[in-house]
């Protein structure tokens, strides 16, 4: 036996349908705002994750997945996938014709080395979305929109979402001034990662999750105090057009979320289920300035945000927001020789339904029938296909409908017709139409 690496988890079966419905819903709502898809590499150099994601943040500083490789490179398995997507931006050229917005979304997996706990995995994966060369803050409000219609669309209620705003530069540092004088009179006193976040970026502080700390943090400057004219404008326009579309949302004034390359709304989506469970933020993002000149690309400004599937998942579980329909994962049928030596036919209907668009598998294991019912119920078999001795030689089939319980004999030459009606009168039930 060979343990599963510490903070990782399989997703099999009934669990990866789930995975599969909730990110088909997610990526087919992206494309319904008209972005495309984009699939990075999971490795990349160390570097780019320093300069974009940020030497300042816990992700960078502790839990990145680094290692030199044979050819003695810093790689990096991506922690997030934003600096990634827009390094294939800026590589692939794809800001040469001026055609903004440029718009991706992305799937799959990241890791951190985080301590695991309730939502919290080494190995974790994404859905996200960045919109990139944009100029209004109706883009702001766009990407908020997707995230959060895909969550209604999945089900969920009662969405919490929380907004900041980090400013323009000029508010980050006039306000990091006044955070540097104020938490200058208490940094003895805290934490030592604070005391590291004062060096570092002195904004990470609010972040801090140490009871006296938080404390100190409750009298600190605000940054509302700080915007300027054009921030507060931007802010005002995306604030207004939440209450008018009756969006609530909650302004978290130390929402400085924890990665470095924010400036702008920043934002996250919260629930709690109806027990009480709060696995944390089920995804967050904001608006970027300076990240894709960071990376080589031209002065444009970005949007974006990113899902955790695990949280959505188990979210999704406790409130039981997955219908049978969307995970169960239904066969045609399943095809049972009577005999051994009816083996051969059976193998030859199981392919026959497959080449013509049903699903089916067939029992090869030399079972009673009685077992072979319990396997295709296992299965969730819709239909058994039965052949004994008789239907060879008479080259037919007993079909019978597990749910039903009907039987009827049935010429092999008629079998596909019979199906396409029967399965004519479900449509939903079956899985792949056959034209
Ligand atoms: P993030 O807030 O670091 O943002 O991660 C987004 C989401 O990923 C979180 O809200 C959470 O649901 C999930 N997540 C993060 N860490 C873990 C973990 N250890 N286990 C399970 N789920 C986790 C970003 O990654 C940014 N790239 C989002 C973004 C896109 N901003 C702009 N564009």
């Amino acid at each position: 036996m060979f343990n599963i690496v510490k903070g990782t988890h399989d997703v099999i079966q009934k669990e990866a349908a789930k995975y599969t419905y909730v990110e088909n819903l997610l990526m087919r709502e992206a494309q319904v705002f008209g972005y495309k898809e984009f699939r990075t590499p999971i490795m990349e150099y160390s570097e780019l994750f320093l300069r974009s994601t940020g030497e300042s943040s816990d992700i960078v500083r502790k839990e990145m997945y680094t290692f030199t490789d044979k050819g003695d490179r810093s790689i990096t398995l991506r922690p997030e996938m934003t600096a990634g997507v827009i390094r294939s931006m800026v590589n692939e050229k794809l800001f040469i014709n001026q055609d903004y917005p440029v718009k991706a979304f992305y799937v799959g997996p990241n890791f951190r080395y985080e301590r695991p706990q309730q939502g919290r995995y080494r190995q974790f994966n994404q859905f996200g979305i960045e919109c990139v060369g944009v100029d209004s803050p109706y883009r702001d409000i766009e990407v908020i929109m997707l995230g959060y219609n895909a969550l209604k669309l999945l089900g969920f209620k009662n969405i919490k979402l929380e907004i900041n705003s980090l400013g323009d530069a000029e508010t980050r540092e006039k306000y990091q001034t006044a955070l540097r004088e104020y938490f200058g009179k208490h940094i003895d006193t805290m934490c030592d990662d604070c005391k590291e976040r004062y060096k570092l970026n002195v904004l990470r502080i609010l972040d801090c999750k140490v009871e006296h700390d938080i404390e100190i943090n409750k009298d600190a400057p605000i940054i509302s105090d700080y915007y300027s004219e054009k921030s507060k404008e931007s802010f005002n326009v995306i604030t207004n057009f939440l209450k008018e579309n009756e969006i609530e949302y909650k302004i978290n004034n130390n929402l400085v979320r924890g990665l470095d390359y924010y400036s702008g709304i920043v934002f996250e989506y919260h629930y709690t289920s109806s027990q009480g469970k709060d696995y944390g933020a089920l995804g967050g993002g904001g608006h970027y300035g300076s990240l894709v000149k960071e990376i080589g690309g031209p002065d444009l400004e970005g949007v974006g945000f990113a899902f955790g599937i695990e949280r959505l998942i188990n979210l999704m579980e406790d409130d039981n927001l997955f219908g049978e329909n969307e995970i169960s994962d239904p066969l045609d049928c399943y095809v049972m020789p009577v005999n051994t030596q009816n083996e051969k036919i059976s193998f030859e209907v199981a392919s026959y339904l497959r080449t013509n668009g049903y699903s089916a598998d067939v029992c090869l294991e030399h079972k009673s029938m009685g077992q072979m019912f319990k396997k295709a119920e296992r299965r969730n078999a819709l239909y058994a296909v039965i052949i004994g001795d008789d239907e060879e030689k008479e080259q037919k089939v007993n079909l019978k409908n597990l749910v039903s319980q009907e039987q009827i004999s049935i010429g092999l030459d008629h079998l596909l017709d019979k199906l396409d009606e029967l399965f004519g009168e479900n449509e939903d039930e079956h899985i792949h139409h056959h034209d």
